[in-house]
C-alpha cells in the first residue's frame, strides 16, 4: 500500500481510507483500523485487533465516530479493542502496552506508559493517567480517573464511589486499597 509506505501491513488487515499513519507501524493479520484512526510512529497493532469501531454507548447506532488518536511506540499484542470516541476522539498517548483481549471503551484517554493486561476492561470516558496498570481481568467503571502509577489488581472491580490515589494498589470486588506503593 503506497499510501502507507514505511509501515508493515499484513495483506489481510482492513484499513479504512480515512486512516492516517506515520512510519514504522506494524499492522497484523486480520486487524481492523476503522474510520478516523490516526496512528503516529512505531506502533504494533497485532492480529485481530479492532481499533476505532463504533463506540458502544446506549446510542450505539447513532453514535458519532470521532475516531481514535494514537501516539508513538504503543504495543497491542492481539485481539485488543479500542472504540471510537463519540464526543471527542479516544486518545492513546505513547509507550502503552495492551495484552490480549484488553478493551477500552469510547472517549477514553490513555496516558503514557499505561498497561492493560489480558482481559482487562475500562469503560467509556475513563482517563488512565500516566503509568497506571490494569492487571488480568480487572474492570473499571466508566468515567473514572485512574491516578498516576496506580495498580488495579487481577480480577478487581473498580466501582464509582472508590477514592483512588496515586500509586495506590487496589484489589477485590468491590475494589479496596491494599497499600500505597512507595
Ligand atoms: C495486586 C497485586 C499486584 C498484589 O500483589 P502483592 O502485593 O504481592 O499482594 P499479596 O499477594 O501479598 O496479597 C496481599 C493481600 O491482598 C489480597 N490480594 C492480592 N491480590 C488480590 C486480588 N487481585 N484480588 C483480591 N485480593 C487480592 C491477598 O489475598 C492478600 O490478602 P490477605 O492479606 O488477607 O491474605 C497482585 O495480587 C496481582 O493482582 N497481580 C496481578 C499480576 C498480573 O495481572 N500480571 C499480569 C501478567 S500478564
Amino acid at each position: 500500500m503506497e499510501k502507507y509506505k514505511g509501515n508493515t501491513i499484513h495483506p489481510s488487515a482492513i484499513i479504512h481510507p480515512t486512516v492516517k499513519m506515520g512510519i514504522g507501524n506494524f499492522i497484523g493479520a486480520y486487524a481492523i483500523l476503522e474510520e478516523n484512526v490516526v496512528l503516529g510512529d512505531n506502533n504494533y497493532i497485532g492480529p485481530h485487533c479492532i481499533i476505532g469501531d463504533v463506540g458502544e454507548s446506549i446510542k450505539f447506532f447513532e453514535s458519532e465516530r470521532k475516531g481514535v488518536i494514537i501516539g508513538n511506540n504503543n504495543r497491542c499484542t492481539k485481539q485488543v479493542t479500542v472504540d471510537s470516541g463519540t464526543v471527542n476522539p479516544t486518545v492513546i498517548k505513547n509507550n502503552t502496552l495492551w495484552l490480549k483481549n484488553a478493551h477500552a471503551g469510547h472517549d477514553c484517554v490513555i496516558e503514557d506508559h499505561v498497561q492493560l493486561r489480558c482481559n482487562s476492561i475500562i469503560g467509556g470516558h475513563v482517563t488512565a493517567q500516566e503509568g497506571s496498570k490494569i492487571y488480568l481481568g480487572a474492570i473499571v467503571h466508566p468515567r473514572l480517573v485512574l491516578p498516576k502509577n496506580c495498580i488495579i489488581g487481577m480480577g478487581t472491580i473498580i466501582t464509582k464511589r472508590i477514592v483512588l490515589v496515586d500509586k495506590g494498589i487496589y484489589v477485590g470486588n468491590p475494589g479496596r486499597l491494599l497499600r500505597i506503593e512507595e
